[in-house]
């Protein structure tokens, strides 16, 4: 006879939680010299020098008290400065806070709007850390597809913004999008963020916009479309950003939030619950990271992506049984592979015999959609010569499947 559960004070959302495919994969040869690993959003650039430095002077300027719970006035400047150059808005600095990594953002931003019970809609394929965020956060978590559309002249995702307005009702309470897309590349157009900006004012709904991949695009533009460029000071939209992506910063845990004004004193004391502020310096790293010095790092980060992204076309090229909708944006290759249908135990074989390690794509959407299985995501943030035979090693196991 089996012994009843014993009772227990842990949330069902909390007991309910399952390792996402992403930390399955990576799991079985995580630090494996041999491995190239593709499976994880970062480039293979170490922080440069002049960012690590900054932090160390901070360090051995004794900068290692408490700051503000919002950042430092110095950090939110130079965070209100850069939208400034790169999305031509003028923040009011009421509207910016740090508290730690992107990740938390996206925490704070869901805790100002969910409780159990409530629901939100998530444009999806996305990362899965967003979705578990907000199942942890009791949300019920509705996915809005983007369809992938092949038989265009361009291959393109394209969201179908009435079929995602259907699935709103009383209890939704944020549509969350990121743009440009992790895993899709995929990039918003204005009109659709102003359609969706004007359906959520109307129904009380808030919007959650990850725009941490915003300067890494294609096409020459500074910036993708940014909610902040039509968003009033209090439109409950929240747009998420990170120093991870385009500085190759992700061990420092530090991004910002662009909140509603109004929130200002909420974001103070959140900002202080959840972690009474980002690590002091990693915030004198963040605001080197904002110069001018900066900004050439990240055209250099660009042109290593785009060098990347033209890697995996040339790849691509030669393949009958791979293919992609070729990315706008961020840094991910979100392959289609035809004739496989578990990406995950592919994934799984994939590292364990071909030693090279990619995100499967049942990750990225709720389980068992057959759509999202039939793919796999690398990110292309890396030395191409690497990538060239992390490639090579994927075709290989492609034709044996
Ligand atoms: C869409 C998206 N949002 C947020 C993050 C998290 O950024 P951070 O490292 O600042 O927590 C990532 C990281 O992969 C991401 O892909």
């Amino acid at each position: 006879m089996q012994r009843p559960a014993p009772k227990s004070p842990i949330r069902p959302a909390i007991a309910d939680l399952q390792a996402n495919g992403i930390g399955l994969v990576s799991s079985l040869a995580l630090g494996e010299p041999d491995v190239i690993a593709l499976w994880f959003g970062e480039s293979d650039l170490v922080t440069p020098a002049f960012i690590r430095d900054a932090a160390k002077k901070a360090l051995d300027d004794g900068k290692t008290f408490y700051t503000n719970a919002r950042g430092t006035f110095h950090l939110r400047e130079a965070i209100k400065q850069f939208h400034k150059r790169t999305v031509e808005t003028d923040l009011d600095l009421e509207r910016i806070t740090v508290p730690g990594a992107a990740m938390l953002a996206v925490i704070v931003a869901l805790q100002c709007v969910v409780e159990t019970g409530d629901n939100i809609v998530v444009v999806s394929p996305v990362w899965p850390n967003i979705f578990q965020a907000a199942e942890i956060c009791g949300a019920e978590v509705r996915f809005a597809r983007l369809e992938d559309d092949w038989k265009a002249a361009t291959p393109h995702w394209r969201l179908d913004l009435d079929k995602l307005f259907a699935q709103c009702d009383a209890r939704t309470k944020a549509i969350f999008v990121c743009s440009p897309g992790n895993p899709t590349g995929w990039i918003m157009p204005r009109n659709q963020q102003q359609d969706l900006l004007n359906f959520a004012r109307k129904k009380n709904i808030a919007i959650i916009s990850d725009e941490v991949y915003g300067t890494l695009v294609y096409d020459g533009r500074k910036h993708a479309p940014s909610f902040l460029e039509i968003a009033e000071e209090n439109d409950d939209v929240f747009v998420i950003n990170s120093f991870s992506k385009p500085w190759a910063m992700t061990g420092w845990r530090i991004g910002w939030l662009v909140h509603p004004k109004r929130l200002d004193t909420q974001m103070w004391m959140l900002a202080a619950a959840n972690n009474t502020g980002a690590t002091t310096f990693a915030q004198w790293g963040a605001i080197a990271a904002l110069s001018a010095q900066g900004d050439a790092f990240r055209a250099e980060m660009l042109a290593r992506c785009r060098v990347g992204r033209e890697t995996v076309q040339k790849f691509l090229d030669a393949q009958n049984r791979i293919r992609w909708i070729r990315p706008d944006g961020a840094f991910y290759g979100f392959l289609h592979i035809d004739g496989m249908k578990d990406s995950l135990n592919f994934a799984k074989d994939l590292v364990r015999n071909a030693r090279v390690g990619v995100a499967p794509g049942s990750a990225f959407g709720p389980a068992g959609d057959p759509n999202t299985d039939q793919f796999i995501r690398i990110c292309f943030a890396q030395d191409s010569r690497r990538i060239k035979t992390g490639l090579e090693r994927l075709g290989k196991a492609v034709s044996a499947l």
